[in-house]
């Protein structure tokens, strides 16, 4: 019988991912409750802000504003950067987690970040042994590690070869992430069950797009293949712009449901977290269909 672990961590990345994807700009000051509610929730990591060029994802211009605001000593607040210009951008901030992201797939890469996959590398190994002297927590965000939007089935040998080039490089994390929300379970207990195996030495966080609703059963995987972190979006918003097909994060508040009903924590109080969706929703292009929130909202509504 496989043994489950006792508690897990929940990295939010509702404030990066989940609102990247949505076309009108939503107020910083919303962007900056809505993460000190996720904070008062008992999130302990989580993406702030991304500092990518305002011109790709306008969304995420107010990166600097958010971080000022935002960074305390009790969390873990990481940004993503996609290159030198980024990093240049972030070290005139508080910020002392940093988030580079790379796609396995070369395709996927150019559409992305605008280059090959092995420029940039070329660019982001350099910078992670600078951030490394300079004490910041690095982690490494692995897109399209089963499946591209361009190029279809993505081999492990290649995830796992992508891998060892940032592990080498001396990451605290990597995030692996299903872009498009396509892999299977059995694909992703394999994969984790690997990277588990040759990256111990590292913290391993599964990333899953819940396209295809698979997410949960992704999660259930992982877990089995001895993973402990995940990435988890409130709401299930989320979706990358350049990675046709891909909508919504796994939902926080459905992992943190599943995990708990299953004897184990996650430190995040659900009725806290639905009050942390609830000062963003008016501003969203979507509705949200996360198994927890529609029904946690309509219970309430009907006792009052
Ligand atoms: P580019 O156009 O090739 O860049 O974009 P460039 O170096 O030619 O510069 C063009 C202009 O952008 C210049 O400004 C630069 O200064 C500026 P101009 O002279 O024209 O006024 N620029 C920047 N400005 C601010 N911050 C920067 C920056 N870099 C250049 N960092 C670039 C290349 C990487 C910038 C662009 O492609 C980009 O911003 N891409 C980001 C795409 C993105 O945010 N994707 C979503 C995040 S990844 C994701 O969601 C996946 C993940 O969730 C895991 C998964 O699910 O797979 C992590
Ligand atoms: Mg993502």
């Amino acid at each position: 019988m496989v043994i489950l672990p006792k508690e897990v961590t929940i990295i939010e990345v509702g404030p990066r991912d989940g609102l990247q994807n949505e076309k009108a700009f939503i107020p910083t000051n919303v962007k900056k409750q809505f993460i000190s509610a996720l904070k008062t929730s008992g999130i302990q990591e989580l993406e702030l802000t991304s500092f990518v060029s305002p011109k790709w994802v306008p969304q995420m211009s107010d990166a600097a504003d958010i971080v000022a605001d935002c960074v305390d000593g009790k969390t873990r607040n990481i940004v993503l950067v996609p290159n030198r210009k980024g990093l240049e951008r972030v070290y005139s901030t508080s910020c002392r987690a940093v988030a580079v992201f790379v796609g396995v797939s070369n395709s996927f890469n150019q559409k992305n970040i605008n280059k090959a996959t092995k420029d940039s590398l070329n660019e982001l190994i350099p910078m992670i042994r600078e951030l490394k002297e300079k004490h910041y927590f690095i982690r490494a965000c692995i897109s399209t590690a089963f499946y591209c939007p361009y190029e279809g089935k993505i081999s492990e040998v290649d995830t796992l070869r992508l891998c060892r080039e940032f592990v080498n490089a001396g990451v605290d994390e990597l995030s692996i992430a299903d872009t498009i929300g396509m892999a299977a379970p059995s694909e992703a207990y394999s994969l984790f069950s690997q990277l588990n195996r040759e990256f111990n030495h590292v913290l391993l966080t599964a990333h899953f797009h819940d396209t295809r609703k698979m997410a949960l059963a992704n999660i259930l995987a992982s877990l089995q293949a001895g993973i402990t972190r995940f990435d988890t979006s409130a709401g299930g918003l989320g979706g990358c712009p350049f990675a046709p097909g891909a909508s919504g994060n796994a939902a926080t508040e459905d992992v943190v449901y599943m995990l708990e009903r299953m004897g184990i924590s996650t430190g995040v109080d659900l009725t806290k977290l639905a009050a942390a969706i609830d000062i963003v929703r008016p501003h969203l292009s979507r509705s949200i269909d996360s198994g927890f929130y529609p029904l946690q909202k309509q219970t309430t509504e009907s006792h009052e």
